[in-house]
């Protein structure tokens, strides 16, 4: 017989503001194997249909089940229970637009973000379909493959202390990103182009430098290098200004 888990999970419907957001505690025994994507699907499905919660690919691929379990910003589909003591708390990920209970409106945030770094290859050159395949190196092409391995889950926003205070702040995730542009070598942005975008509070000198996201990230992005090598290219570049 499987441990009995207490699973308090966060209640709260933004449409009945009028009822506060409150801890349920549900129990349930624990398989071997049990994912928290199991255990909350059980839940729903045994105990209280009303229960929102976001998942799409249980293999942590799309992003969608980033929230706070025990504190800690990851990923449901991907955290087993037996990883966990007997007694679990899950909320909501901060910083995020609340849907209800653990379901967040990640891809506004994410849609925004992209937007203000523009987030696609920035360049003059008019697009000619009988043109040869333009080189790059294998280290460009493998530090372009490394910063795109984010799924935009959340998790490096929601943990950190930043953008808990600062609505606009783009984040690990938003510097990532710019990151992955400035060693592309396809784009045609100058540095003196990204520190319009990201050498102000809202992008890379808003970082307090505690590197909750790069202990955060479930995909293991090296947050702290992508940040460094932003921070460095914005000191320059600003020094120079
Ligand atoms: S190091 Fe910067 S981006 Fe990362 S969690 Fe801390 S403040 Fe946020
Ligand atoms: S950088 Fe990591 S933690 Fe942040 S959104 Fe991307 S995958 Fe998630
Ligand atoms: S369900 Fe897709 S990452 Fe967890």
């Amino acid at each position: 017989m499987g441990r009995q888990l207490s699973l308090h999970i966060m209640r709260y419907n933004p449409d009945t503001p009028e009822i506060k957001p409150f801890l349920q505690t549900f129990r349930l025994e624990e398989d071997e194997r049990m994912t928290l994507f199991v255990a909350l699907n059980k839940i729903r499905e045994e105990q209280d249909p009303s229960l929102q919660f976001d998942f799409v690919c249980r293999a942590a691929i799309c992003g969608s089940c980033g929230m706070l379990i025990n504190g800690k910003p990851t990923l449901a589909c991907k955290t087993l229970t037996k990883e966990l003591p007997a007694d679990i708390t899950l909320m909501p990920l901060p910083v995020f637009k609340m849907l209800g209970d653990l379901s967040v409106d990640t891809g506004t945030w994410f849609r925004e973000m992209n937007l203000k770094t523009e987030a696609w290859i920035n360049t003059e050159k008019q697009f000619d379909p009988k043109a040869r395949e333009e080189r790059m190196t294998n280290d460009q092409a493998l530090k372009i493959y490394e910063a795109d391995r984010c799924i935009e889950c959340g998790c490096c926003i929601g943990g950190c202390a930043t953008a808990n205070i600062r609505p606009d702040f783009l984040g690990a995730a938003g510097l990532n990103r710019v990151a992955r542009f400035m060693v592309d070598p396809r784009d045609e942005r100058t540095d003196q182009d990204y520190f319009e975008i990201v050498g102000n509070d809202e992008g890379v000198f808003g970082c307090v430098g505690l590197m909750a996201c790069d202990d955060n990230c479930p995909m293991d992005i090296p947050l702290q290098e992508q940040l460094a090598y932003v921070r460095r290219k914005m000191a320059v570049a600003g020094f120079r200004r």
